[in-house]
């Protein structure tokens, strides 16, 4: 046993308003013990090492290294204090808390499932520059959910294509259009040349429905590139844009977010990727741990799971995230930690993946109404085409609007009634 890190281990201890606390699920290796390993967990993301070391003293190593607090079945919880972190620096602070650890022999599998942040911490993030209120003023709709669709097929239509595709979502009563997670800037179809012609056909629709429509187009991309498209944007007179917040990397997502002090546009996050660090409940870290590093960052938006798609994401888990990306105050449940957020704005939460009419008053009742509803194949899928679709979508949210069930408000909208005999209600 390596003494070492037995000494990281301080039960006793009760963490301070300046520490950064970490839950961690974790599996030890055959033959070890779970106090060694939680030890060894908070010494390699802080001060320690596989040894003890000369060149500093064990008090100074000690006060300024991790502390596990706890240690319950699988889970450790561990206090950081926040001097171990660079203020304002995403990149930093997660080589800490979800670095070098993943990697170490002693363990078998690792999660990091939910972080307490202390507001020195918090202070030092934009954090997202509309939030919900913001957005709902840019989109003029105070109460029923925002709903939205995906150009489909995401790969394969030219740029007039594809904003005809936009048009016709819009007239038929969606509120956004947005680009698919690797629709970038490709041969047949060119960014600029998408973005033009998109945001011609979005005027047009504005003046032909009098209502406002938006179009989060994708700006992923190296990052000095993706502020130059999101520069071609503002010029185009866009309120949004579109990135892909893990793929891009969290540096990338601040400076984009630095530069949209002057650029003032709102940020929709897609989470690409995310199940390659979510998806295994025991190994990796939690959907929960990314969207408060997208909040903080400064997301407007952000795809948080459907809790009833095509993706896997428990209710529980998505109730959790919900709660600490659109509350100020979250509060400490059996398995997740309590969060003050401070002046941090609310982050819209976005469901999309395989959603469709039949989906909408289930994502309503778990939801409410502070949702982005986005259906791709639910709204091009409709027998009658994309115009007619995104009717039927508009229409399951009016009925649930006006307290009617689906079945009801379909005798008298055929539009709807078409989607519910392709796909059904669900949970009926
Ligand atoms: C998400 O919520 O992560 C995405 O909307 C998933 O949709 P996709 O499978 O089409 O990328
Ligand atoms: C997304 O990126 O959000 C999606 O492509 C969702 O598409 P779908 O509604 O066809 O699953
Ligand atoms: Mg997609």
């Amino acid at each position: 046993m390596v003494k070492g890190y037995l000494k990281y281990l301080n039960l006793d201890y009760k963490p301070t308003k300046n520490d950064l606390v970490c839950l961690f699920r974790f599996k030890p290796r055959k033959g070890k013990s779970k106090k060694e390993v939680a030890g060894a967990i908070a010494s390699e993301s802080s001060t320690g090492t596989w040894t003890d070391l000369s060149t500093i003293s064990e008090k100074r190593q000690l006060k300024l290294g991790a502390k596990v607090f706890e240690i319950k079945g699988n889970y450790a919880k561990i206090a950081y204090p926040s001097e171990l972190f660079e203020p304002g620096n995403m990149a930093q602070i997660l080589s800490s808390i979800a670095g070098n650890i993943y990697g170490m022999s002693e363990l078998e599998t690792l999660r990091l499932e939910d972080i307490q942040w202390p507001k020195k911490i918090i202070n030092s993030f934009k954090g997202p520059k509309f939030g919900i209120n913001g957005v709902r003023k840019i989109v003029g709709v105070k109460k029923r959910p925002l709903a939205g669709t995906i150009v489909k097929p995401k790969l394969g239509l030219n740029e007039k294509e594809h904003a005809k595709v936009a048009y016709e979502a819009w007239m038929g009563g969606l509120d956004i259009v947005k680009d698919d997670e690797n629709l970038t800037s490709k041969s047949f179809n060119e960014f600029k040349k998408r973005a033009r012609e998109t945001i011609k056909l979005k005027n047009k629709a504005e003046k032909e429905t009098g209502e406002k429509k938006i179009y989060m187009a994708n700006v992923t991309a190296e990052t000095n590139e993706m502020i130059k498209r999101a520069e071609y944007l503002k010029e185009l007179g866009n309120e949004y844009l579109m990135v892909d917040v893990l793929t891009v990397g969290w540096s990338a997502l601040q400076t984009l977010r630095n530069e949209n002090e002057r650029l003032k546009l709102v940020l929709h996050g897609h989470r690409a990727m995310h199940a390659a660090l979510t998806r295994n409940k025991e190994h990796g870290m939690s959907m929960l741990a990314i969207a408060q590093c997208s909040r903080l960052v400064g997301m407007d938006q952000l795809h948080i799971g459907t809790a009833v798609g095509k993706m896997e994401g428990e209710k529980k888990e998505i109730r959790t995230i919900l709660d600490n990306i659109e509350k100020q105050r979250v509060p400490e449940t059996k398995k997740t930690f309590s969060q003050n957020w401070g002046k941090m704005k609310p982050v819209f939460s976005v469901c999309s993946g395989g959603l469709h009419p039949g989906h909408i008053p289930a994502l309503m009742k778990f939801f409410g109404n502070d949702i982005i509803i986005q259906a791709g194949g639910g709204a091009h899928g409709h027998p009658d085409g994309t115009r007619v679709g995104s009717v039927a979508v508009r229409q399951a949210i009016d009925a649930v609007m006006k307290n009617q069930s689906l079945k009801e408000y379909a005798k008298t909208h055929p539009e709807l009634k078409k989607a519910i005999d392709k796909w059904g209600v669900y949970g009926e």
